[in-house]
């Protein structure tokens, strides 16, 4: 226990505290004074400004989405509800290769960029400048962002379909250099994708090379994530290896029907190269993956539905298979007529899932897409889901242990200071939720609905969600990796 304040601003009284360590939960108060907790344990002697009767509601830290794409909503969309909602305090940025910054609009032309709003949306010439717009205009949470190297590429190279050369290679390594100075958690990747699918492996390593020894972490949308899935964690511990920097696997999955049961395999390799390097990884909770619609994960889904098409609008949310039946055509010729566009791929199998989520050191990662109009589920629903379904009803783990996947271990691997943890002196990140209600509510059919069981979050200690609603506060910080 610690020393309990005389006063403080806000007060959760006889709660559960799940501090995000993975402890056991245990009952208590918590004290809020500024943006920090001032105090954790029996502070019945200590008055507060506002006090909240927490009896049989858990207060947690808030979690740390290690997934997502929100470079732009954040700017756009400053209460970020699909996440607050869920009790996410912070967000890491950035990921899969895409990050919004530093790149131009004429630079933005590929597909892909679609994922981030198109190529209007890139008005950041320097990674520093974005951290510099986000901090002039606060979003509702924190923000922990990653520079992309798609988004390094399409700003280096005239034609993204080869590696880089060496003069591309230092143009790209200066902008990491640049990102890394000015707070970058890391760099991502993504191989699967056009943009960065020719990058040999010793690009990588030379472009995540100045992470060495800063903190900052590699984490990689991999090369494969089907049948070649086993190879491309080889390659990914390899590049990591030889660069000397730590790696998350982002969003691990075995796609395709030929591939279930890979986990187990696939959790192995990752449990034996943890040995000698640092490795983590995240996993959303469900069998469907998203993003921009492409024909080779058409073929591989059971199942396709599509989240946006620029070409027809009212395609969104309808089922790929249907829109080919009543235009008299085949799948792939439906694809093409409303590309661009974005898809909701069922493609993975609930073993997998649940084992992945299982493993003692998946991070849960949103990788929700904000932009969609008809958005995968997973945005609105990722961190209840978890807590509900998966822990409560299924009892796959502990609550405790949840929390601890979305919040501690999170803050750990990413480098995060002072953040994930329910502990005096941390900042007052939190959120109160019933244990017996929390659930998500958002479905294939209906997306955007927010979760049950969401009482409260606070923000660097101010109240940014209640009753259902955003309060109106946007208390959330850029976060810089500390040099
Ligand atoms: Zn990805
Ligand atoms: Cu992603």
């Amino acid at each position: 226990m610690t020393d309990a304040p005389a006063t403080c601003d806000i007060l959760f009284r006889d709660a559960t505290i799940v501090d995000g360590t993975g402890a056991p939960g245990r009952r208590g108060d918590v004290a809020v004074t500024g943006d920090r907790i001032s105090g954790v344990g029996d502070l019945a002697a200590t008055t507060a400004g506002e006090e909240i009767a927490a009896t049989g509601k858990v207060v947690a830290p808030g979690f740390i989405d290690v997934h997502t794409h929100d470079d732009r909503a954040l700017i756009t969309d400053p209460d970020m509800t699909p996440k607050l909602s869920q009790g996410v305090t912070t967000v890491v940025p950035g990921n899969c290769g895409f990050s919004l910054a530093p790149l131009l609009p004429e630079h933005a032309k590929d597909p892909v960029f679609e994922l981030m709003g198109g190529p209007d949306a890139f008005l950041y010439p320097t990674f520093g400048s974005y951290l510099d717009a986000l901090d002039a205009a606060p979003a509702a949470i924190n923000a922990a962002p990653l520079v992309g190297h798609a988004t390094l590429r399409a700003g280096a190279m005239d034609t993204m379909d080869r590696a880089a050369t060496e003069d591309e290679i230092a143009a790209m390594r200066a902008k990491v250099g640049e990102a890394l100075e000015s707070g970058a958690a890391g760099f991502s990747s993504g191989l699967f994708y056009p943009p960065g699918r020719q990058a040999p492996a010793a690009e990588l390593v030379a472009l995540i090379e100045p992470l060495a020894g800063t903190g900052a972490v590699y984490t990689t949308h991999m090369r494969n994530e089907d049948d070649h899935v086993e190879d491309s964690l080889e390659e990914t511990f390899e590049t990591a290896r030889q660069a000397g920097v730590p790696v998350v696997i982002s969003h691990h999955k075995c796609a395709g029907v030929t591939n279930h049961g890979r986990s187990t395999a696939t959790l192995g390799r990752i449990e034996k190269a943890r040995q000698g390097q640092a490795v983590g990884l995240d996993a959303y909770p469900y069998t469907a993956g998203s993003t921009v619609l492409m024909n080779e994960l058409v073929e591989r889904a059971e199942r396709t539905i599509i989240t946006w098409s620029n070409t027809v609008p009212e395609a969104a949310g309808r089922d790929l298979a249907e829109l080919a039946a009543e235009w008299g055509v085949e799948i792939l010729e439906a694809a093409d007529r409303v590309q661009p566009a974005g898809a909701v791929y069922f493609m993975l199998s609930e073993e997998d899932v649940q084992s992945i989520l299982a493993y003692s050191r998946t991070m849960i990662g949103s990788d929700g897409i904000p932009h969609d109009k008809h958005p995968h589920p997973r945005l609105w629903g990722t961190f209840p889901r978890v807590l509900g379904h998966y822990a409560r009803e299924l009892g796959l783990f502990t609550l405790e242990e949840a929390v601890h996947r979305m919040s501690g271990l999170s803050a750990e691997t990413f480098g995060i200071k002072d953040r994930g943890r329910v502990a005096a002196g941390c900042f007052a990140d939190l959120v109160l939720f019933d244990p017996e209600t929390v659930i998500d509510r958002a479905t294939y059919e209906q997306p955007e609905r927010p979760a049950a069981g969401i009482d409260m979050v606070l923000v660097n200690g101010s109240v940014a969600y209640a009753a259902g609603k955003w309060t109106g506060s946007r208390s959330g910080r850029t976060i810089r990796r500390a040099a």
